[in-house]
C-alpha cells in the first residue's frame, strides 16, 4: 500500500488532534478539571501531563494491577489522581514534591477527588525520599516527572524499588526532538541523554521511548520493565 504523503504541520493541529480523539475516548472530568483550575488559580505552572497521556498512565497502571505506585514530581496531583484512580481499594501512593504550596495543592486536589486515603504526598527533595523507602516493599510502578538533570538518580532509585516485571516511565525525554539534536544542549537536555546513555548499558531493564505530540508539544515516555 503506498505510503501517505506527509502534510506539514502545526502544534496546533495536533492540539486538534489530541482534542477530538480525547472526545471520543475520554469523558469531560469534573475533578480533573476541577484540579487543573485550582492548580492554575494557587500559581502553579502549567506543566503537568496532558490528558491523554494522564489516560496512558492509567491504563498502564491498571494493565499490570498495580497496587503500589511511587511518583516523582507531583505538582498539584494531576498525573496522581489519574495514577491513583487506577488502584485498588486497598492500593497505595506515594508521590515525592520538593516544593511547599505544589504539595499543599496537591493535597487539595486529591482530597477533592476522594484520594486522601490512597495517596500520600512526601515534602522534601526527590532522591532523599527515595532513599529513605524501603526495598523490602516494592512498587509495581514508578513514574518519574521531577527535575530532569537528576533524571539518572532517580532512575538508579526506581530500580532498586520497583519489583521484578514492575513498570518504570520517565516523562520528557523528547522535548521537541532537541534530545537527539546535537546542536541542541541544557541541563534537561543533558539529563535525559545521561540517563540513555547509562540504560544503554543496562541488561537490568528493557526499555523504549514512545514519542507523544498533542496538548502539551511534541514530547515522549521512557517506558521500562525491570527484568
Ligand atoms: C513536571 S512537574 C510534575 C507534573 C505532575 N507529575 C503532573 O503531570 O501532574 C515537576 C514537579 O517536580 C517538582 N520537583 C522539582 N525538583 C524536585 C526535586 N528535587 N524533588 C522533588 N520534586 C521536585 C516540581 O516542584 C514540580 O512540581
Amino acid at each position: 500500500m503506498a505510503r501517505q504523503q506527509p502534510k506539514a504541520t502545526t502544534i496546533e493541529d495536533w492540539i486538534r488532534s489530541d482534542v477530538y480523539h480525547n472526545s471520543f475516548l475520554i469523558p469531560q472530568d469534573p475533578i480533573l478539571e476541577g484540579t487543573l483550575k485550582n492548580s492554575a488559580a494557587n500559581g502553579l505552572p502549567d506543566i503537568a501531563v496532558s490528558t491523554s497521556q494522564g489516560k496512558f498512565l492509567n491504563l498502564q497502571a491498571r494493565s499490570i494491577q498495580a497496587k503500589r505506585i511511587l511518583e516523582v514530581g507531583t505538582l498539584g496531583g494531576y498525573s496522581t489522581i489519574w495514577l491513583g484512580r487506577a488502584l485498588p481499594d486497598d492500593g497505595e501512593l506515594i508521590t515525592l514534591e520538593v516544593d511547599e504550596k505544589h504539595a499543599r495543592v496537591a493535597e487539595e486536589n486529591l482530597s477533592d477527588a476522594g484520594l486522601s486515603s490512597k495517596c500520600k504526598v512526601i515534602l522534601g527533595p526527590g532522591y532523599e525520599s527515595m532513599r529513605n523507602l524501603s526495598s523490602e516493599n516494592k512498587f509495581d510502578l514508578i513514574f518519574i516527572d521531577a527535575d530532569k538533570p537528576s533524571n539518572l538518580k532517580y532512575y538508579t532509585e526506581a530500580k532498586r524499588l520497583v519489583r521484578k516485571g514492575g513498570v518504570i516511565i520517565v516523562d520528557n525525554v523528547v522535548r521537541f526532538g532537541r534530545v537527539a539534536d546535537p546542536e541542541e544542549s541544557s541541563p534537561n537536555i543533558e539529563g535525559v541523554r545521561q540517563l540513555l546513555q547509562y540504560m544503554k548499558g543496562d541488561k537490568v531493564v528493557d526499555a523504549t521511548t514512545i514519542a507523544t505530540v498533542g496538548q502539551k508539544g511534541y514530547d515522549g515516555f521512557i517506558y521500562a520493565i525491570r527484568n
